[in-house]
C-alpha cells in the first residue's frame, strides 16, 4: 500500500510510492502545460498582443527617399505587424498596417491597377487613403504616420 498510517502519533504518512507517483503526476503535468501551452498559442493567437508588439515600436526607420521610387509600394514588417508604405507618383508616402480587415490576409501594392489588393478574396483599398473600394473589406486599413527626416522614410503609429 502506498500510504502509511503511524498509530503511536495518529498522524497520516505519506508512502515513498505515493510520494514518487504524486510527483511524477505533478511533473507530467506541468510538462504537458509547457509544451500544449505554446501551441495553444500558435493555434490561437491574440490579436491584442500583435496589437500591443506593435504600439511598443515608437518609430521605425525604413530606408532612404531614393529607396522608394514614385509610383511603387513595399511591405515591410512594423513590430510584428506586416505594414505596407506606398510613394504616390506625386512623391507622397502613405503607410498602413498591411492586414485586411476582412480576414485579416495581407494585403500588397498593385502597381499596376495603382491599387492596395488583398489576394485572398479580391479586396481593394485606394492607395492614397486605404479606404475599402472592391470587394468583402468591411473597413479601411489602418494608417501609419510617415514622416521624412533628413532624408529618411520614418514610420510610427498614427
Ligand atoms: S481577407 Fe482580404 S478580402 Fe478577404
Amino acid at each position: 500500500m502506498s500510504e502509511e498510517i503511524d498509530i503511536l502519533d495518529g498522524e497520516k504518512k505519506i508512502g515513498r510510492a505515493t510520494f514518487v507517483k504524486t510527483a511524477m503526476g505533478g511533473f507530467a503535468i506541468m510538462w504537458g502545460g509547457l509544451t500544449l501551452y505554446p501551441v495553444f498559442r500558435y493555434l490561437c493567437p491574440d490579436a491584442k498582443d500583435e496589437e500591443d508588439a506593435s504600439s511598443k515600436i515608437a518609430s521605425l526607420d525604413i530606408g532612404k527617399v531614393t529607396d522608394f521610387s514614385p509610383g511603387s509600394g513595399k511591405n515591410f514588417k512594423f513590430g510584428s505587424t506586416p505594414a505596407l508604405i506606398i510613394r504616390s507618383q506625386d512623391g507622397e508616402f502613405h503607410a498602413f498596417k498591411a492586414v485586411c480587415t476582412h480576414l485579416g490576409c495581407t494585403v500588397q501594392y498593385r502597381k499596376e491597377k495603382n491599387s492596395i489588393w488583398c489576394a485572398c478574396h479580391g479586396g481593394a483599398y485606394d492607395p492614397n487613403t486605404g479606404k475599402n473600394v472592391a470587394g468583402p473589406p468591411p473597413k479601411p486599413l489602418l494608417a501609419l504616420k510617415v514622416e521624412v527626416v533628413k532624408e529618411r522614410v520614418i514610420v510610427s503609429n498614427a
